[in-house]
C-alpha cells in the first residue's frame, strides 16, 4: 500500500508541484480566516510580532525537520516514527489524532465559505448593515450551515477516495494566484478608505500589555496550524520528495508563502475594519463579516469579486483539508490494512458526525459542553493549543536526540552536494532551544488559559496514547 501511495504522489512530480501541494497544504482557512481573528483578539502587532518569531525559530526548523524526516524514511508519520523507533509510534499517532480532530471543525468554516460564495450573489451584499447579523443567525442556525459543511465535506471524499488529487491540484494552481492577486486588491481597497489609519497602526505598533502566557501559545500554536506543522502532515509530503530537492530552502519557500498570505489578510482586514468603526474582538466572523462590506461598497462589480474571493478561499481550504484528511486516510491504509474507499468513507462519516456537533454548538446547542467549551471550541482549543505544538516538539526531541546528526546533515545536504550554512545553527536549535522553548510556552500558555481542565484533558490523552503505543 505504502508503494501504491508512493506512485500516486509522484504524479505531483515537478519542484513546482511539490511545492505548490506543501503550500497548499499550509495555506489555508488558517492565514484568511484564523490569523487575523486571532490577532484582532489578542491585541494587535504584538501578537504579530510574537507569532513572526515563532514562526522564523520554530516554525521554520520544524518544517525543516519534518521534510527531513520524511524524505529519510520515505513513510508517512506514524511508519517513520516507528520504523525509528517502536517507543515512538505514539508521536506519529498523536499527529493522527490532531488531524482528526481539526477535520472535527474545519469543514465547518469551509463549509461557510461555500457558502459566502452562494450568498454573494443573493442579497448578502445588497444591505450592508445587516452584514454582520446575517452572519451570526447564519452559523447558528440549525439546518443551512449543516448542509454547507456536507457538502464541503463530499468534495473531500470524493477526492481523497479516488486517490488522485490532480483536479484539485489543477485548481489550486489558478485559484491560489487569484487569490493573492485578490487579496492585493483588497488591501489596496482598504488602505485607502477613510480612518484606515488606524488599522495599520493595530497591526504595527505593539501594544505590549495585550501579551501573556496565553497570548503566546495562542501564537504560536497558530503557527504550527497555519504551517501544517506538528502533526506528520510534511514529514508526509517530505517522504514523497525527489532527493535532489534542496530541502531547507523548500521549507523557507512555503514558510515565506504562508506568513505572507496571512500578512496579507491582516492587511486587508484590519484598515477596513477600523474604518467601518467594526470591533476587532469579533471573533470568528471577522473574515465573513469585514470582507463582503468591503465589496457591497463596490457595487455590481464587487459582488463578482466577493463571488471569486470566497471561491478562492474555498479552494484554499480544501487543499488544506485533503492533506488533512490524508494524514489519517493514509495511517489507517498503511498500519490497518483498510482499502483506500473504506478507510475514506469511514473516517468522512465519523468527521461529518463531529462538524454537525460543532456546527450545532454556536447555535442550538450551545449549552451542551465538555470542560466548559462547546464541541467546536473542543477541537479546536485541543489541537491548536496542545496536539500540534506537543506534536512539533516531540518531533524535535525525536530528531534531535534520536536521528544521526550524520544521517541529517548528510540528507539536508543531498549527501554533501548542496550547501546548508545554517545547519549547526538549525540542529541546536532543534535538539535544545525549541523542545525547552515549547514546554515552557505550554506551561506558561496553559496555567494563564480559561480551559485549564480542557488543556489537561488533552495532556492526558497524549499519556494514554504514550502508554498504548505498542498496539497502535
Ligand atoms: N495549515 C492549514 C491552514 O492554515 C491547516 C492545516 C493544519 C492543514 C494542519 C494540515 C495540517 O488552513
Amino acid at each position: 500500500m505504502q508503494q501504491a501511495e508512493k506512485k500516486q504522489r509522484e504524479n505531483w512530480g515537478s519542484r513546482f508541484g511539490f511545492l505548490m501541494a506543501a503550500a497548499g497544504s499550509a495555506v489555508g482557512l488558517g492565514n484568511i480566516w484564523r490569523f487575523p481573528y486571532l490577532t484582532g483578539e489578542n491585541g494587535g502587532g504584538a501578537f504579530i510580532v510574537v507569532y513572526l518569531i515563532c514562526i522564523v525559530v520554530v516554525g521554520l526548523s520544524i518544517m525543516t525537520a519534518e521534510f527531513a524526516v520524511g524524505r529519510r524514511t520515505g513513510l508517512a508519520a506514524v511508519g517513520a516514527y516507528k520504523s525509528q523507533n517502536k517507543n515512538w509510534t505514539f508521536a506519529g499517532a498523536l499527529g493522527v489524532l490532531s488531524g482528526f480532530f481539526i477535520m472535527g471543525f474545519y469543514p465547518v468554516v469551509g463549509g461557510w465559505s461555500l457558502a459566502y460564495m452562494v450568498k454573494s450573489v443573493t442579497g448578502l451584499l445588497a444591505a450592508p448593515e445587516a452584514i454582520g447579523d446575517v452572519f451570526g443567525g447564519f452559523i447558528g442556525a440549525p439546518v443551512e450551515p449543516l448542509a454547507w459543511m456536507i457538502v464541503y465535506l463530499a468534495i473531500n471524499l470524493v477526492i481523497v477516495a479516488k486517490g488522485i488529487a490532480g483536479g484539485i491540484e489543477k485548481a489550486g494552481k489558478v485559484l491560489m494566484p487569484t487569490l493573492f492577486v485578490l487579496l492585493l486588491f483588497i488591501i489596496f481597497r482598504s488602505v485607502s478608505l477613510p480612518g484606515a489609519a488606524a488599522g495599520l497602526s493595530f497591526l504595527f505598533k505593539p501594544d505590549w500589555s495585550a501579551v501573556n502566557g496565553s497570548t503566546v501559545l495562542a501564537a504560536l500554536g497558530q503557527a504550527f496550524f497555519s504551517l501544517s506543522l506538528g502533526m506528520g502532515c510534511m514529514i508526509t509530503y517530505g517522504s514523497y520528495l525527489n532527493k535532489k530537492e534542496n530541502l531547507p530552502s523548500n521549507a523557507l519557500t512555503v514558510v515565506a508563502m504562508d506568513t505572507s498570505v496571512a500578512i496579507m489578510a491582516g492587511l486587508a482586514i484590519f484598515p477596513a475594519l477600523f474604518a467601518f468603526g467594526m470591533e476587532p474582538t469579533q471573533g470568528p466572523g471577522l473574515v465573513f463579516v469585514v470582507v463582503p462590506s468591503i465589496f457591497a461598497a463596490m457595487g455590481s462589480i464587487g459582488t463578482l469579486f466577493s463571488v471569486i474571493f470566497f471561491a478562492a478561499l474555498t479552494v484554499a481550504a480544501l487543499t488544506s483539508s485533503l492533506s488533512l484528511m490524508e494524514v489519517v486516510v493514509a495511517y489507517l491504509i498503511d498500519e490497518k490494512s483498510m482499502p483506500r474507499k473504506t478507510a475514506t468513507y469511514l473516517t468522512s462519516a465519523i468527521m461529518a458526525v463531529m462538524c454537525v456537533l460543532s456546527s450545532l454548538s454556536l447555535g442550538v446547542m450551545s449549552k451542551v459542553t465538555v470542560f466548559g467549551v462547546g464541541a467546536f471550541d473542543f477541537f479546536d482549543i485541543l489541537t491548536d493549543k496542545i496536539f500540534l505544538a506537543i506534536g512539533g516538539m516531540l518531533l524535535a526531541i525525536f530528531v534531535g536526540w534520536f536521528m544521526k546528526k550524520e544521517d541529517l546533515k548528510d540528507e539536508l545536504t543531498n549527501g554533501g552536494t548542496v550547501k546548508f550554512g545554517l545547519f549547526e545553527v538549525w540542529y541546536n536549535l532543534v535538539k535544545f532551544v525549541i523542545p525547552v522553548a515549547i514546554a515552557v510556552v505550554a506551561y506558561f500558555g496553559i496555567t494563564a488559559i480559561a480551559q485549564k481542565s480542557l488543556m489537561i484533558f488533552g495532556l492526558l490523552i497524549i499519556l494514554v496514547l504514550a502508554i498504548f503505543s505498542k498496539k497502535l
